[in-house]
């Protein structure tokens, strides 16, 4: 569900962003006949564009596993200050607003897609819980619960398959152990690295990763 949202905002965002392009590029160039008709043409596009990035934006804002986050709402602030921009400029036949709007859009797509800054940045700061001596395997599968809810659930959800961000649904995750805690270690794409995770740490979340797939039925 979320992926399929998340992909609709991300093709809004992007059908937006080169709609703004294409009309700004009459504003620059001087081409005042060619950028009239065309604004007329597509105003009722961007309207709806408009109304559907914002409006998913909105709902994906709300379904964030993480809850809401500063960094979501800038993100929401700044793209409802790139829509009003674009508006204004097109009205006025400003360039200026228009380009402004352009650098806050790609600006945006840029970190909520490449680079992911808000993910990532959340992942560093999240906490182990300390130095485990796991004594025996229901113990571990404790910890290993513990340091899911903080620092995997976000994104894979209370029993792995929330898939936010296209992240795979952990229920059916069967690469091995040694793939596991090579991907807490390193990260990949956008999985964060989990690098303040001790060894005890992985093997206890790994420990609680394999119950999930119904190895282990104590804990569900
Ligand atoms: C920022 C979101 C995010 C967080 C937080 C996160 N993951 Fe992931 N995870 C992903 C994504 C995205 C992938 C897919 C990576 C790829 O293949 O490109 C993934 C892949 C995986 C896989 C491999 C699944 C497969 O079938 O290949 C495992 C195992 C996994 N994550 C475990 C964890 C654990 C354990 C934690 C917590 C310590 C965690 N993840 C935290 C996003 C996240």
């Amino acid at each position: 569900m979320e992926t399929g949202l998340l992909h609709t905002h991300t093709l809004v965002a992007s059908l937006y962003t080169l709609l703004i392009i294409v009309l700004s590029f009459f504003i620059i160039t001087g081409n005042q006949n060619a950028f009239t008709s065309l604004r007329l043409k597509l105003r009722w596009p961007r309207v709806v564009l408009e109304v559907v990035l914002l409006a998913t934006g909105g709902i994906l804002l709300n379904r964030a596993p993480d809850g809401l986050s500063v960094d979501y709402l800038i993100k929401y602030g700044l793209t409802l200050v790139a829509v009003v921009l674009a508006v204004v400029g097109f009205r006025r036949y400003q360039a200026l607003p228009t380009i402004l709007s352009i650098l806050l859009l790609v600006y945006v797509f840029y970190a909520s897609r490449l680079h992911d800054w808000r993910l990532r940045s959340v992942a560093s700061r999240s906490a182990g819980i300390g130095e485990l001596m796991a004594t025996s395997p229901e113990t571990q599968l404790v910890d290993g619960k513990q340091l899911y809810h903080i620092n995997c659930v976000r994104c894979h959800g209370e029993n792995g398959r929330a898939q936010y961000r296209k992240a795979p649904d952990l229920a059916r995750f069967a690469k091995g152990d040694a793939y596991a805690d090579h991907l807490l270690v390193n990260g990949l794409n956008s999985m964060p690295a989990f690098a303040h995770l001790n060894e005890n740490q992985r093997l206890a979340v790994i420990a609680y990763l394999n119950s999930l797939r119904g190895e282990v039925q104590a804990l569900r």
